[in-house]
């Protein structure tokens, strides 16, 4: 039976990456290697622009129907005057939060080919493989009281509210500690304790929870200084759990150890395996429709999905290695060039992925 994609290219340079995506899985249903059935839909400022909603209820609706989405990017300047309701990073939210994407997987894995492409020494970042899970639907993104409110002096006040239930820490630890029994069977989870109780409360019931798998090494580490061993000793992390505040910060750090966020793909998956998948970069204003974004990321999102929510490991595999193979090959987009490399655009890029999985 064919599987439901809903593809959701949003803003900025969304529509050139997820234009390449779409050819690689049009590809895929051509040999008959996968059976995918595309739709189209809006997010964020291209949904506003055209309904007055970054989310329409259409486009909530053909999410829920879908096996799974792949999405582009979500925002820009142009949209930045807008009420915080209005604003196309709440598409996003309201897709996170409507599908009940708790579950947001960062892998930052840096390909041999690009170890010269990152800021940090290649012997520091050489072999680097982290997994980064990151908690989607809770804490100060959601948190309950938010907004502005004016005082009786009239002065100002901005308020947002972290928090976390027991059991909306227990079901992320435990997709961190599966996922970790699949790799190096240790697990560090970022918190910040010392200063916040809601967090002490997940270290607590990390700490619960991780006594059903005693194989699994788990240790806690304060966001600060997480974030200092991350650009210190990457190599000492194998999956990391934290929150969707903490987690969003330390995985763009992550990103930066591979060479460039342009390679780092996500997925976000809830209770019934159901996932959206989307590059991590975001959309990218300043260098959309110049042609010369780098899909890697996008297409390598296509990987998790087919893994994750498609039941066909062995596709993404394959889509892995063609990547694998075009850096080999020393095509390189503006972000990961380097002496030497053959610069190339966005659908050189594309294609070439295409054609390498035929070889
Ligand atoms: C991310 C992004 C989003 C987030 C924004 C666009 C709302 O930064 O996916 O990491 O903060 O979660
Ligand atoms: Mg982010």
């Amino acid at each position: 039976m064919s599987k439901k994609v809903l593809v959701l290219p949003g803003d900025g340079i969304g529509p050139e990456i997820i234009g390449e995506a779409v050819k690689l899985l049009e590809a895929l249903n051509a040999t008959g290697e996968v059976a995918i059935e595309l739709s189209h839909a809006l997010v964020g400022g291209a949904a506003y622009d055209e309904t007055g909603d970054p989310l329409p209820s259409a486009t909530l609706a053909a999410a829920r129907a879908a096996d799974a989405v792949l999405l582009g990017a979500v925002g820009g300047p142009k949209w930045e005057p807008l009420h915080i309701s209005k604003r196309p990073e709440r598409g996003l939210l309201g897709l996170r939060a409507g599908l009940g994407l708790f579950a947001n997987l960062r892998p930052a894995i840096l390909y041999p080919q690009l170890a010269g492409a990152s800021t940090l020494k290649p012997e520091v970042v050489s072999g680097l493989d982290i997994l980064i899970v990151r908690e989607l639907t809770g804490d100060i993104y959601f948190g309950q009281p938010r907004g502005v409110e004016t005082l009786a002096s009239g002065e100002r006040r901005g308020i947002n509210t972290m928090v976390y239930t027991e059991s909306e820490v227990e079901r992320i630890c435990r997709v961190a500690f599966d996922l970790a029994m699949q790799r190096q069977r240790r697990v560090c989870s970022v918190d910040k304790a010392n200063v916040l109780e809601c967090t002490e409360l997940w270290r607590e019931v990390a700490t619960r929870v991780a006594a059903d798998y005693p194989d699994l090494t788990l240790t806690h580490m304060y966001v600060d200084n997480a974030a200092m061993q991350l650009v210190r000793a990457p190599k000492q992390f194998d999956v990391m759990v934290t929150g969707n505040l903490f987690g969003d910060i330390l995985s763009d750090c992550a990103s930066q150890l591979t060479g460039s966020i342009g390679m780092l793909p996500s997925a976000s998956l809830n209770a019934a395996g159901q996932g959206m998948y989307e590059p991590i970069h975001g959309s990218a204003p300043d260098i959309a429709g110049q042609g010369v974004a780098n899909p890697l990321a996008t297409l390598l999102s296509v990987a998790m999905m087919l893994r994750y929510s498609l039941e066909a490991p062995a596709v993404a595999d394959r889509i892995e290695a063609a990547v694998s193979r075009v850096l080999d090959a020393g095509l390189r987009t503006a972000d990961i060039m380097s002496a030497g490399m053959r610069r190339v655009s966005t659908i050189e890029m594309g294609e070439a992925v295409v054609a390498a999985l035929r070889q």
